[in-house]
């Protein structure tokens, strides 16, 4: 009764609503002030430099000489923090496609997918293209990368990306669940789902959350997930590693999520993700949205085909 009580001051206090704090209270109840404080905060404008252009080093040096001030992020090798925010297109290089306006967390994808040249990919929940166009910044020699969105002027923003940075992939617009509607049979190497989720680690980007969001929402997510997971999951090959990632910091979404996947799918396995960034849980690495960090609150799991 007390936990309840002191759970509602603080979430009028932090103008989050009574649901978010209780569920942050009970699953994250150490980081719980600094996550709320975080999600309160303005988001800092983060880049991500397309380092087969440049080096960050090179870069930041050409920020400085414009007067520019910014810092290098700690988590991905391809970030910079600008100090004050600008209007995209002013940002040297950007219609020129030296950099991409890109979360540090996620720029920690790419990587995560243990990318090599020859592999057929597959990105199902793809637009607006920021790791789409990341992996292909990344790997310059996969065979095929296939990237599914279910909304058309979605696709579009994907579309406008790859065109700005020089890219190419397979652009398909449709539900990726449904497999019948849009893959051929051949298997991927690699399969990347960032589902669709309760955002409730992007807060500050997108306060509306806090008014908008419910429990029944969440409820409905988790369904859409699973579903996600197992259809996509006929998709990988054997031996092929499959990243699940959302910008949630909520269990239920994220590790209880995969606990469910992994119990009832013997032939797949986590494989775990070795880094120093973020929470190491049973079944994946979880960022969370925190004061002393610039990166959103994202979640990672990696699962291995046997
Ligand atoms: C978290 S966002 C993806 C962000 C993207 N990966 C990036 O890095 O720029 C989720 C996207 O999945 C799309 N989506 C949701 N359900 C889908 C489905 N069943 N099939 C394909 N796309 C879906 C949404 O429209 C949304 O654009």
């Amino acid at each position: 009764m007390q936990a309840n009580l002191d759970s509602a001051s603080l979430a009028s206090r932090a103008s989050h609503p009574d649901w978010l704090v209780e569920a942050v209270a009970t699953d994250w109840p150490d980081q719980l002030e600094d996550i709320l404080d975080a999600s309160n905060a303005r988001p800092p404008l983060t880049l991500r430099v397309n380092l087969a252009r440049q080096s960050r080093e090179q870069y930041l040096q050409k920020l400085s000489s414009l007067g520019i001030q910014a810092t290098p992020g700690l988590l991905a090798n391809s970030a910079i923090y600008l100090s004050e925010p600008m209007p995209v297109h002013n940002i040297p290089g950007f219609a020129e496609g030296e950099l991409s306006v890109q979360d540090e967390a996620s720029q920690l994808v790419a990587g995560t997918l243990r990318l090599e040249p020859g592999l057929q990919l597959l990105d199902a929940c793809a637009a607006p293209g920021g790791k789409t166009s990341h992996i292909l910044e990344s790997e310059h020699s996969l065979t095929r990368l296939v990237a599914i969105e279910k909304e058309k002027s979605r696709l579009f923003r994907i579309e406008e990306n790859l065109q700005r940075l020089k890219l190419a992939a397979t652009l398909v617009c449709a539900d990726a669940a449904v497999l019948a509607s849009w893959w051929d049979g051949e298997g991927f190497d690699r399969v990347l789902l960032d589902a669709p989720c309760s955002a409730t680690g992007v807060i500050r980007r997108h306060p509306d959350i806090k008014l908008l969001r419910t429990p029944e929402q969440v409820t409905e997510l988790l369904v859409t997930q699973q579903q996600l997971l197992r259809n996509l999951w006929q998709c990988l090959k054997p031996g092929g590693l499959f990243l699940y990632t959302t910008c949630s910091i909520l269990p239920e979404e994220n590790q209880a999520q995969i606990r469910q996947f992994l119990d009832s799918h013997h032939d797949a396995k986590y494989e775990g993700i070795a880094a120093d960034w973020g929470v190491e849980c049973e079944t994946g690495r979880q960022l969370l949205p925190s004061t002393s960090s610039g990166a959103d609150g994202f979640f990672f799991s990696l699962l291995r085909k046997c």
